[in-house]
């Protein structure tokens, strides 16, 4: 089946993705693609409707992005939010102001008649982050939106169909945001709204059936969301054809391993093989306490058990993999400073017998694969995970690792993630874990000496792991965990609580 789809066109903004996460939210397929896709490209994608995205430039800097006006004749509505408004104004004959200061947070405005703004009040609140603002309208505009500091946040000819707007409808500070993009898809563009997680895991496995009948298929499980939701939907389709490796590498969190066996293998009756490599690990751990050093040991030993065992299934036509969109859109910029190496399955088609792969997920976003995992049956235990970065609590462990350290960093960390449950908050805190520090301290038990390692609690808010700020948990939250730990776990005698932000901090500790 084919979807109708909106095409959304990235000017660089930092809520880009966002964007494109509203429309499928709204039940429309959408791309994110590149500003300079060609008009024949756009024309053969067939769009029912165009965004335009926000962006860091100024319209008149020289290189700035740059759309062909072509776009505007092609009688498909374009929705131009942000630097996007800025470029539909300017391009058609519209006057750009700069204005002295950036304008950035909530605004109040006022939201006058147009088909983007059916139903939703008129007094209402925007989120703004802009310098440059549309001074004038092109002719045959008319201006529906207005603001203390922006005379045209709104704008509009409605007999084209092309839309303006200055604030950013796709952040929850935009009061309505939502409806303001429902009134474009649905009101302006005539959407039908077929873009639903059962539709899709319909169509896939149907898909899925054709192409792997009577194949043989390989995947590698880690426990994360991304490959337990593809490997299970190949599962539907393709049955026993499918074998799933997962290596055990010992530096799981508490209870996982088995988790996966449990959910996997005996509740969903996959071909799960399981290659313990716990001591394997930690015996090539050994005496190695350098951050990058231990990533590479793990990337390299994960590969090595894999391949064993792969060689044991033998050659296989299809390799499954957990890509999804983010990593396609990613994958397709200029490569950034590299702070961490992370090591992901990445190195697995090298040596694996294999035709072809299969990335059943590669056009969605994580909210929808994880809904893709809820209507496979999957638990929220599996679908619900936090990210947890490959090399696991190796890189939790300041320094060496130990089985002794690993005992107790498990012990701690489910303390934390037990009462972060219990208090609500696991929603809301994008990850959260503990850390053993390399600096032991004097504590006391009893009427004895103790000296153990600190144990730190980490805990941040992000969307997408680039910025994070430290969750604010609540003074008793925290203190049962501190007190849970330190009386529960062997070796706890201090426990403190990281209070930074990233930048400058990364997430992990190292
Ligand atoms: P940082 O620590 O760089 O983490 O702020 C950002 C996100 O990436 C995860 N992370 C990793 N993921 N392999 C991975 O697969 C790694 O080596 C790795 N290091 C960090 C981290 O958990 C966070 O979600």
């Amino acid at each position: 089946m084919t979807h109708e789809k909106v095409l959304v066109l990235d000017f660089g903004g930092q809520y880009n993705q966002l964007i494109a996460r509203r429309v499928r939210e709204l039940g429309v397929y959408c791309d994110l693609m590149p500003f300079g896709m060609s008009m024949e490209k756009i024309k053969e994608y067939a769009p029912i409707g165009i965004i335009f995205t926000g962006g860091p430039n100024s319209v008149y800097e020289a290189g700035a992005p740059d759309i062909d006006a072509e776009i505007f004749a092609l009688g498909i509505p374009v929705l131009g939010i942000c630097y996007g408004c800025q470029l539909v104004a300017h391009k058609l004959g519209g006057e750009v102001m700069h204005a002295e200061t950036r304008e950035y947070g909530r605004s109040e405005i006022t939201y006058g008649n147009s088909a983007l703004f059916a139903g939703i009040p008129s007094e209402n609140v925007c989120w703004m982050s802009h310098t440059d603002f549309v001074g004038k309208v092109p002719q045959g505009f008319t201006v529906t939106a207005t603001t203390k500091t922006c005379p045209a946040a709104g704008f509009e000819d409605a007999s084209r169909k092309i839309y303006g707007i200055q604030f950013h409808p796709e952040v929850h500070h935009t009061a309505n945001g939502s409806d303001i993009l429902r009134n474009f898809l649905y009101n302006v563009c005539g959407a039908k709204g077929d873009w639903t997680m059962s539709n899709f895991v319909e169509e896939q496995i149907a898909a899925l059936k054709k192409k792997l009948a009577g194949k043989k298929v390989l995947c590698a499980m880690s426990g994360g969301v991304d490959s337990a939701v593809a490997a299970t939907l190949v599962h539907r389709a393709a049955g026993d054809n499918l074998t799933c490796v997962f290596v055990d590498h010992g530096l799981l969190r508490k209870g996982e391993a088995e988790e996966v066996v449990e959910v996997f293998r005996d509740k969903l009756g996959m071909n799960l093989v399981k290659a313990d490599a716990r001591d394997l690990f930690l015996s090539k751990l050994e005496g190695v306490a350098d951050p990058e050093s231990k990533r590479k040991i793990i990337g390299e030993e994960f590969i090595k058990v894999f391949e064993k065992e792969a060689k044991k299934i033998g050659a296989v036509d299809y390799l499954v993999q957990g890509t999804i969109y983010p990593d396609v859109i990613e994958s397709g910029k200029g490569a950034s400073a590299v702070i961490k190496s992370h090591h992901n399955v990445g190195g697995l088609p090298s040596v694996v017998d294999f035709k072809e792969i299969v990335e059943p997920l590669r056009d969605l976003f994580k909210d929808e694969v994880r809904k893709v995992g809820t209507e496979l049956g999957l638990p929220d235990s599996v679908v619900q995970r936090q990210p947890f970065p490959g090399p696991g609590l190796a890189i939790r462990i300041m320094g060496e690792v130990t089985e002794e350290k690993l005992q107790t960093l498990r012990d701690a960390d489910f303390i934390l993630r037990e009462e972060i449950a219990k208090a609500g908050l696991n929603k809301e805190i994008w990850q959260y874990f503990a850390v053993i520090t390399s600096t032991s301290t004097v504590g006391v038990m009893g009427d004895a000496r103790t000296y153990e390692p600190i144990i730190a609690l980490r805990a941040v808010t992000s969307v997408d792991a680039m910025t994070a700020d430290w969750a604010r948990i609540p003074y008793d939250v925290l203190e049962r965990i501190s007190s849970r730990i330190v009386n529960e776990v062997e070796h706890a005698n201090r426990i403190v609580y990281d209070i930074t932000s990233k930048p400058p901090a990364t997430i992990e500790w190292e």
